[in-house]
């Protein structure tokens, strides 16, 4: 996996935004829909935020935006504060001109027996206008992608999954405590989100050294799902010093 390094997370961010705004660009001189896969956290806050500065001060227009989130907690209500519906409509969409039904992100009310349904016709509308352009991944300390948890295979559908004890605690204090967290999760699966033309994953920070090193070095394996990003033909990790002090 090709690995940039950069000396702090808000050097790696701008060069991200960067890519993705002469995508949209290069896309709209096509006449062409710019399709993004996004990913919630706090890695690509700051891509976003640069995005939006980009929107506001160098006319960089979303109209050609179709974008389609990974993931969203399960049972969540859009309007919540914990949702990732807030949270892009707070840090993207409500500052740039993407029209609003051009965005689309897991549905975290859907009703159970609905949701093997739901999931599949998740994939068929990315695959419907031609499929992720790019896709930008956060990781898990457990090198989860999306919220594909280890055990997931290379080839797991969009679905609905458990989250793990890690995942739960590492949202216990944003939730306010452990047992506020939701136990599941609407996922983009693994086998759409490697689909993807181009994937760039984010990392910051000593948190995630050991287990980008695993990714990038180590066997791909499902005890590490990141790993299964070595099959891809277009992906770069954007690491700033510390994700990246791990590697050999
Ligand atoms: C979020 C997502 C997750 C996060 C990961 C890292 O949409 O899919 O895989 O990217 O949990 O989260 P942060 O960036 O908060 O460390």
């Amino acid at each position: 996996i090709p690995t940039q390094i950069f000396a702090d997370s808000k050097d790696a961010s701008n060069a991200v935004a960067q890519e993705i705004a002469d995508l949209i660009r290069q896309k709209q001189k096509e006449g062409k829909n710019c399709v993004l896969g996004l990913a919630t956290g706090s890695s690509p806050k700051t891509v976003y935020a640069r995005l939006v500065r980009m929107h506001k001060e160098e006319g960089l227009s979303f109209k050609n935006v179709i974008s389609f989130n990974l993931d969203e907690y399960y049972q969540m209500e859009p309007d919540s504060i914990h949702s990732y519906h807030r949270f892009m409509k707070e840090q993207l969409f409500d500052h740039v001109d993407i029209p609003k039904e051009n965005y689309f992100l897991p549905d975290g009310t859907i009703p159970a027996a609905m949701v093997r349904d739901y999931c599949s016709n998740y994939e068929n509308k990315i695959n419907a206008v031609g499929g992720l352009d790019f896709q930008l991944l956060g990781i898990g300390g457990n090198g989860h992608i999306g919220f594909n948890e280890p055990g997931s295979l290379i080839n797991a559908r969009t679905r609905l999954i458990t989250l793990d004890h890690s995942t739960r605690a590492a949202a216990a204090m944003e939730f306010g405590g452990l047992h506020k967290v939701p136990r599941k999760a609407i996922t983009l699966g693994v086998a759409p989100i490697l689909s993807a033309r181009r994937i760039v994953l984010l990392a910051w920070g000593e948190r995630k050294a050991s287990v980008i090193r695993g990714a990038v070095e180590g066997p791909v394996t499902e005890r590490n799902p990141a790993s299964y990003l070595q099959a891809h033909p277009d992906v770069a990790f954007i690491l700033d010093e510390s994700a990246a002090s791990e590697l050999t």
